[in-house]
């Protein structure tokens, strides 16, 4: 997708993927990564999810990417925080407590930007990306988070019924995106379709949504 085609839906306030509240994957399974607050959490196209303010509230610090500076200006406000603004390279990075936000291209984050995180927590980015972006993004995550683990909640249905995005990302699909450099478990897999009364709009008769951890296996 052209970064047009985002700028315009959030300025159309096009935004069915944001939720009002944290994704219930973080109460479930974000415990399973093992990984203790202050560390820093990296959120890839991060939107304004209110599951950077669940992983805040728990203690982590977080280090978001976006590209859209209305939809980081819309994350701040939400948590009536104003933030310090720098200019870093071709981002601006907004600064407020326990968030660090980058709005720009994640694939032209300067790789010094991550060699804090500890972990990653992907919701609604892979399946934000066209299937040939997929395969850059699968490439760049582990050259660029290192031994990160990663919780990822992935969607799946059938292509032909409905255009992504989101687009349909199968678990065998997972597995041959991230299975060279990761460990993949699966933590949920449920049907959640009646929850989701925009993608039956859209067509959709069956959705599925699954919680992976991903752990490095090598480097
Ligand atoms: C489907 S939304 C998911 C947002 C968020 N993760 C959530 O759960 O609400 C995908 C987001 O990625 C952003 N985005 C798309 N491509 C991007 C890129 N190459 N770099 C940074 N952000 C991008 C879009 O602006 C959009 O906010």
């Amino acid at each position: 997708m052209e970064p047009s085609f985002w700028h315009e839906r959030w300025h159309k306030g096009d935004i069915g993927f944001h939720r009002d509240a944290a994704h219930t994957a973080l109460d479930s399974h974000w415990s399973a990564l093992g990984i203790a607050p202050p560390a820093v959490v990296f959120v890839p196209l991060c939107g304004k999810s209110l599951d950077m303010a669940w992983l805040a509230g728990k203690g982590y610090r977080v280090l978001g990417v976006e590209l859209s500076q209305f939809a980081i200006d819309a994350f701040f406000d939400s948590q009536n925080l104003t933030p310090t603004t720098r200019r870093q390279g071709a981002f601006t990075v907004s600064a407020a407590g326990p968030y660090e936000l980058w709005c720009g291209d994640l694939f032209a984050l300067p790789a010094d930007a991550l060699h804090e995180i500890a972990a990653v927590y992907d919701r609604a980015s892979l399946v934000a990306l066209p299937p040939a972006t997929q395969s850059a993004y699968a490439d760049w995550l582990p050259r660029m988070t290192g031994k990160a683990p990663i919780l990822l909640v992935g969607l799946a249905y059938d292509e032909s019924e409905m255009d992504g995005p989101p687009f349909s990302i199968p678990q065998n699909r997972i597995r041959q995106l991230l299975g060279a450099n990761y460990d993949i478990d699966v933590l949920s897999d449920e049907d959640v379709m009646q929850a989701n009364a925009g993608m039956k709009k859209r067509g959709l008769t069956a959705l599925q949504e699954t919680v992976y951890r991903a752990r490095r296996i090598r480097e």
